[in-house]
C-alpha cells in the first residue's frame, strides 16, 4: 500500500527543518520500502513547483552530505502543495478531493502531522473529521501531533477528548522527539539488554539520579510562547519526565507499544505528590539575567528559565531514592546527560585523609555527547594505596559511523509503520501533567519560593548548589568532551 503524508504547517520551521530532510532521508536510504507521497498545506499561496523548490533548498541546508540533486529529484515528484486554512472546512473537502486524485483512487494509507500553532490542534482534528479523512476503511488513518499537548491537565484533557471523538487512541500519535534519539532509545537497550545493571538498578545499590538537560541558548525571540510556558512546560512535562520514566520503569514483558507504555505510566503514577512545604524544599526556580531584556518579555517576568526538581517514585524499586531533574536555559553547555550515581562503599578502606571517593557513577549521555561512561576507583600507580575516578568510555558514535539520524527520522518511519512504541499515550500525557501543575500552581501564589537570578554560562542559580550540598550531595556538572563532530 502506498502511503500519503500530509503536513499542516508545511510553510513553517519545523517542516522545512526536519520533517522533509527526516523524510528524505529515509527515503535516501531505502528505508521507505513504498510509496511515499507528501502534501504539504498551509495558507501560503505556493504551487508544486515553487513549494519543491523551496524544499530543495532548505533541505540539502539541513540534510547535509547526505544530499544529492538525483535523489532529491525522484523523491520531490512525490511532493504537493495544498493551500488550505484550518478554519475553512471547504479547504478540507478540497483537501480530500485532491487526496484522492494525487492516490488514483487506490487505498492508502495516510499520516496527518500536525505541525501548526497548538491552538490549532482541535479545529485541524475536527475538520479532518469532518471532511471524511479520518475514515480508515481504505487504508491507515493516523495523526501525530507535536507538543505541546495542551497547557495544564484541563487543556490537555479537553484535547484527549475532542481528538478521541474523531480518532481511536491508537490512531494518535504525540511526538516528544527526545524519544526518537538514538541515544535515549539506548536505555532501553542498556537496561533490558543486559544482565549486569539491572541487580543494581534500585534503591539497594542507587544513592539518587539527577536527569540534566542543560542549554546553552536563550530564549531569543521565542517570547511570545516562552513567557506564558516557562522550564517546566517547556521541558520538564515531556522531555524531561520521559527521560525519568525510561530510567525508572519496570522491564516490560515485550517490547511492544502498549506494554512499554503502561510500564512508563507505572512509574508516574507512582511519582509523590508535592504538597505544602515541599513545593518549598523540593523545587529550585530560577531566571538568567538579561531574560527580562529579551524581545517580548513583560517587564518584571517571573516566568522560569531554570527549574531543579526533587521526585521520589513510592514503589518498591525506588523507595526514598531522589531523582534530581534539572533543566536551563544560558547554561555552561549544552548537555543532556542521566547519572545514576551508586552508593558509597560501605567502608572506606583508600584515601580517607586525602580524599573521599564520589562513589560509582553511570553516565548516559544523550547529547552532543552520545554515550555511555562508567566512573569508578582505580588505583594510582606508584602510590601507596591512594585511589582516583577513572572512566570506561563508551562513544555510540564509533558504532554508527559518525552519522546518527535525526529524531524526526525515526519518529516519522514508526508512525507510517504503526509502532506507537516512542509516543505518548493519552493517560501518560495527563498523568505528566498532573505532576507539573500543583508544581506551576504553588510557583504562582503568593507562597512561590524565590526566583533565584542566575549569571548566563553556568549552571544555574548557585543556591541550587547550596540546596544539594545541604542534601550532602553534589550535582555533576561536567561538560562533555567531544570525541567527533
Ligand atoms: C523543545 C523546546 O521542545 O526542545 C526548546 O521547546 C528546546 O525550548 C528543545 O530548546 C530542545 O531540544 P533538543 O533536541 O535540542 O535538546
Amino acid at each position: 500500500m502506498a502511503y500519503t503524508i500530509v503536513i499542516f504547517g508545511a510553510s513553517g520551521d519545523l517542516t522545512s527543518r526536519k520533517l522533509i530532510p527526516a523524510l528524505y532521508s529515509l527515503f535516501k536510504k531505502d528505508k521507505l520500502d513504498q510509496l511515499v507521497r507528501i502534501v504539504g498545506v498551509s495558507r501560503s499561496p505556493f504551487g508544486h513547483d515553487e513549494y519543491r523548490l523551496a524544499l530543495r533548498e532548505t533541505t540539502k541546508k539541513f540534510a547535509g552530505k547526505l544530499f544529492d540533486e538525483a535523489s532529491w529529484d525522484a523523491f520531490s515528484e512525490n511532493i504537493y502543495y495544498q493551500p488550505g486554512d484550518i478554519k475553512q472546512s471547504a479547504d478540507f473537502d478540497a483537501l480530500a478531493g485532491f487526496l484522492s486524485e494525487i492516490e488514483e483512487g487506490q487505498p492508502a494509507g495516510r499520516v496527518y502531522y500536525l505541525s501548526t500553532m497548538p491552538q490549532l490542534y482541535e479545529e485541524a482534528i475536527v475538520q479532518l473529521g469532518g471532511a471524511g479523512l479520518a475514515d480508515d476503511s481504505d487504508g491507515f488513518r493516523r495523526v501525530i501531533i507535536e507538543k505541546p499537548f495542551g497547557t495544564d491537565l484541563a487543556t490537555a484533557q479537553a484535547l484527549n477528548e475532542s481528538i478521541h471523538k474523531v480518532f481511536r487512541e491508537d490512531q494518535i500519535y504525540r511526538i516528544d522527539h527526545y524519544l526518537g534519539k538514538e541515544t535515549v532509545q539506548n536505555i532501553f537497550a542498556l537496561r533490558f539488554a543486559n544482565s549486569i545493571f539491572e541487580p543494581l538498578w534500585n534503591r539497594n545499590y542507587v544513592d539518587h539520579v539527577q536527569i540534566t538537560v542543560a542549554e546553552e541558548v536563550v530564549i531569543g525571540r521565542r517570547a511570545g510562547y516562552y513567557d506564558s510556558a516557562g522550564i517546566l512546560r517547556d521541558m520538564f512535562q515531556n522531555h524531561i519526565l520521559q527521560l525519568m520514566m525510561i530510567t525508572a520503569m519496570e522491564p516490560p514483558a515485550r517490547y511492544d507499544a502498549a506494554l512499554v507504555r503502561d510500564e512508563k505510566v507505572k512509574v508516574l503514577h507512582s511519582v509523590r505528590k508535592m504538597t505544602g512545604a515541599d513545593f518549598a524544599s523540593n523545587t529550585v526556580r530560577g531566571q538568567y539575567h538579561g531574560y527580562l531584556q529579551e524581545e517580548g518579555v513583560p517587564p518584571g517576568s517571573q516566568t522560569e528559565t531554570y527549574a531543579a526538581l526533587k521526585l521520589y517514585c513510592d514503589n518498591w524499586r525506588w523507595k526514598g531514592v531522589p531523582f534530581y531533574l534539572r533543566s536551563g536555559k544560558a547554561m555552561s553547555c549544552r548537555t543532556t546527560q542521566i547519572v545514576i550515581q551508586f552508593r558509597q562503599v560501605p567502608h572506606i578502606l583508600f584515601g580517607e585523609k586525602t580524599r573521599t571517593p564520589v562513589g560509582n557513577r553511570l553516565v548516559i549521555q544523550v547529547q552532543p555527547a552520545e554515550g555511555i561512561q562508567l566512573h569508578f576507583e582505580a588505583k594510582v600507580p606508584e602510590s601507596e594505596m591512594k585511589t582516583r575516578t577513572s572512566t570506561l568510555d563508551f562513544d555510540f558514535n564509533e558504532t554508527s559511523g559518525g552519522t546518527m539520524p535525526d529524531a524526526y527520522q525515526r519518529l516519522l518511519l514508526d508512525a507510517i509503520l504503526g509502532d506507537a512504541s516512542l509516543f505518548a499515550r493519552s493517560d501518560e500525557v495527563e498523568l505528566a501533567w498532573g505532576i507539573i501543575d500543583p508544581i506551576l500552581a504553588a510557583w504562582r501564589s503568593p507562597a512561590a519560593p524565590q526566583l533565584f537570578p542566575y549569571e548566563p554560562g553556568f549552571w544555574g542559580p548557585s543556591e541550587a548548589n547550596g540546596w544539594m550540598g545541604d542534601q550532602k550531595r553534589e550535582w555533576f556538572d561536567v561538560c562533555p568532551v567531544l570525541t567527533k563532530s
